[in-house]
């Protein structure tokens, strides 16, 4: 890793992603007037401010190659605790890429190269000492097609404390049942733990795989297009869902989904051909960008 010499500030990581591509200030009316007005139980409605945020990530000038193709450029930011914070932008931007740094998953992609520096909690992931596995466990990871194992419900749930070498059928009841009622799921499938869960709906499967995910106590949920295999109503669920996660997790969604990044999210960053064009509360990205070309996505005009 090589090490910038970066400030690493939320406030200068918040400038400098507003200092990309700076236009000067516009006023746009009315952009999303329905802002958070379908938002679901649990959105944020006091005003945040992301200079007053404890930092869970802070990335400094992260940059990422694959091959020849440089894919995440020079990215700074400051992603918070126990928020919400949406990756938007146009297929292909390095969204997936980001999202993946995050956890190290990355490094399974042999001609991936990362520069810069991200730091979880003050550390920073890409050390030498850095436990990978069990840096993955602190942080899990949803995909966009839900993949549950070819196994029961309860043994997905069950498989992260199981591989932990946890053995005792008390806990592991117990835990199964805390992850699928956290996950909204227990009630639908409380009667039927044994049966397969290729045998549920993709919205019940997405919901499980949540599920699997929380059961080993992650701090961070990274979330690539979670609900762009789900109708309206699975959807809903599995926003709700996310509502009541960042209670007690930090979550970070990419989704191509406007609404859904207005209704759910706390902080948005919309992303161009690999870097963070503009970056800032949901509120404001959706009311008034200061950036033109967020404006043009958001309001549909390319992407
Ligand atoms: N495993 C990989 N190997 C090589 N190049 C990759 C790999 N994954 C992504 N890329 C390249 O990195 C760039 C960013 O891709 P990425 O998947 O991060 O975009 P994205 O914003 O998530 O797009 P989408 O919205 O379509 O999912 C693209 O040019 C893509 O071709
Ligand atoms: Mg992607």
């Amino acid at each position: 890793m090589t090490k910038p010499a970066t400030d690493t500030t939320s406030a200068t990581m918040e400038n400098n992603a507003r200092e990309v591509g700076s236009t000067p200030e516009r006023h746009v009316p009315n952009l999303t007037p329905e802002f958070r007005r379908d938002a679901p139980k649990g959105a944020t409605t006091e005003a945040i401010d992301l200079s007053k945020e404890t930092p869970c990530f802070q990335l400094n000038a992260l940059n990422l190659h694959y091959g020849s193709n440089h894919a995440l450029c020079d990215v700074s930011m400051m992603i918070p605790h126990k928020r919400i914070t949406a990756f938007i932008g146009p297929s292909g931007c390095g969204k997936s890429s980001l999202l993946r740094c995050l956890n190290r998953m990355n490094d399974l992609i042999d001609i991936a190269q990362i520069s810069g520096e991200i730091l979880l909690d003050g550390q920073d992931i890409y050390s030498k000492n850095v436990d990978v596995p069990e840096l993955r466990r602190r942080i899990g990871m949803v995909f966009q097609k839900p993949n549950p194992f070819p196994k029961s419900i309860y043994e997905n749930v069950a498989y992260g404390l199981r591989i932990q070498g946890v053995r005792r059928k008390s806990v592991i009841d117990e835990t199964v049942e805390r992850s699928l009622r956290h996950a909204a799921l227990w009630d639908e499938v409380k009667d039927r733990l044994k049966s397969p869960a290729m045998e549920l709906s993709g919205g019940q499967q997405q919901r499980l795989v949540i599920a699997r995910a929380i059961a080993i106590e992650p701090e961070v949920i990274l979330l690539d297009e979670p609900c762009s295999a789900l109708d309206p109503i699975a959807t809903a669920k599995v926003e709700e869902l996310m509502m009541q996660l960042k209670e007690n997790y930090t979550l970070v969604i990419v989704t191509h989904n406007m609404q859904q990044a207005a209704r759910v999210g706390d902080y948005c960053a919309f992303m161009y051909m690999g870097e963070l064009i503009e970056y800032d509360t949901a509120e404001v990205m959706f009311q008034k960008p200061s950036k033109k070309q967020t404006e043009d996505y958001i309001t549909g005009r390319f992407g």
